[in-house]
């Protein structure tokens, strides 16, 4: 029997129109343009503003609405959405179920994925599992968060960090040679005291403490983050390529997550790669956690050809940590320019201008 692989075969996103600026940044805490673009990379990020509207289910829904428009797949075929977010609307019911009712999808089912900014590096591998064991051929994996839901905006350590958006990909069954080739994700438990949100689960329920000593916002120590982020994803990475014969001239793409343009960069050096094959948009998309991967593939999908080959890499929370090894499934290219043009309608800026914004001509 032919070996069943799953493979992306569309890819669908958004970003909510409002772009928090690093001019607006330093009249809300003390800092300044010049200290987040030399220690994080970050000139903008997109705010999802209550005005506008609420939780990661508006996203999703949106991103989501693109992908079924830009691929036309019949939207009753999906049979299932997962869902990875570290802000779902709600405790329950999941954000997936939100999405699945606002779009009406009739055959889904679906669920949430908890694995902080790890979240779609594992959605990618549990999806893949549903579609290679044969129980599913077509299903839709969104990545995406709200973070100024859980963004302190008095501390200046963190709010600089975060924006809003969320993406997510098709993936179907094949029997050629393409899509999720491998996996190695890990979690070691030791991070919690570096990277939490401490109240409003069930160890510390919401009171009014918990909100007066706003402990309902993201805590991190970024030093120690940061360090452990560089070391575990350029393990990560160089252990998913020596396994499968990858090395800088026949990998295509590294798409990492998007926490620190120095991260990213420190990951490329380590396994000698060239930076123009990273994938890079924290730079206006600034860390949307479970958002950055399936982010990166929207934006870069009019580069992506069929065949290419990916390594994607995260971490976060827990510690999670992690790199998968993907072959690519179409010509991105060829599906952008099918699409139509008014996908971008709901974003703030149009297909040529992230074109131009990233030199594809
Ligand atoms: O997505 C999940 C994974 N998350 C990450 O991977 C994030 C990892 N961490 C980081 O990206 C970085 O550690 C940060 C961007 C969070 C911080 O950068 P850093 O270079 O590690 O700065 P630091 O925390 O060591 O702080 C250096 C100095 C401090 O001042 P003193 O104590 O040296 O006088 C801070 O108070 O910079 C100060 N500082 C700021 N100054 C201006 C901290 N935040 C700011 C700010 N503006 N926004």
């Amino acid at each position: 029997m032919e070996r069943i692989n799953a493979v992306i075969t569309g890819v669908g996103g958004y970003v909510p129109n409002y772009i928090l600026d690093n001019e607006e940044m330093s009249r809300i805490v003390d800092t300044s343009d010049e200290w987040i673009m030399e220690r994080i990379g970050v000139k903008t990020r997109h705010i999802l503003k209550p005005e506008q509207g609420s939780g990661t289910s508006y996203l999703m829904t949106r991103a989501v609405k693109q992908l079924l428009e830009k691929t036309q797949v019949d939207p009753d075929s999906i049979e299932a959405v997962i869902c990875a977010t570290t802000t779902p609307d709600y405790h329950f019911p999941s954000t997936a179920s939100l999405v699945i009712g606002n779009l009406g999808l009739k055959n889904a089912y679906g669920f949430d994925m908890e694995a902080a900014c790890a979240g779609f590096l594992y959605a990618l591998e549990q999806g893949a599992s549903l579609i290679t064991s044969g129980r599913h051929k077509r299903i839709i994996l969104c990545g995406g968060d709200h973070m100024s839901s859980m963004t302190n905006y008095q501390d200046r350590n963190t709010c600089p960090i975060f924006g809003d958006g969320a993406a997510c990909v098709l993936m179907e069954a094949t029997t050629e040679e393409l899509g999720l080739m491998d996996s190695y994700l890990r979690v070691d438990g030791t991070g919690y005291e570096h990277l939490h949100m401490a109240a409003g689960g069930s160890a510390q329920m919401p009171s009014h403490e918990s909100v007066d000593q706003r402990l309902h916002f993201v805590y991190q120590e970024g030093r120690t983050v940061f360090k452990n982020a560089v070391t575990k994803m350029s393990d990560a990475v160089e252990t998913i390529a020596k396994r499968n014969g990858l090395d800088k001239d026949n990998i295509a793409w590294v798409v990492p997550h998007q926490a620190n343009i120095r991260i990213e960069t420190a990951v490329a050096r380590r396994i000698g790669l060239d930076e123009s094959k990273v994938m890079i948009n924290v730079d206006h998309m600034a860390n949307t956690s479970g958002g950055t991967l399936p982010l990166c593939l929207w934006e870069y999908e009019p580069q992506l050809k069929k065949g290419d080959k990916l390594i994607f890499t995260a971490f976060g929370a827990g510690f999670s940590w992690g790199a998968s090894y993907l072959i690519w499934g179409y010509d991105g290219a060829a599906e952008a320019a099918k699409s139509p043009a008014e996908f971008y309608k709901e974003g703030t800026i149009s297909r040529e201008e992230w074109n131009e914004k990233r030199g594809v001509h």
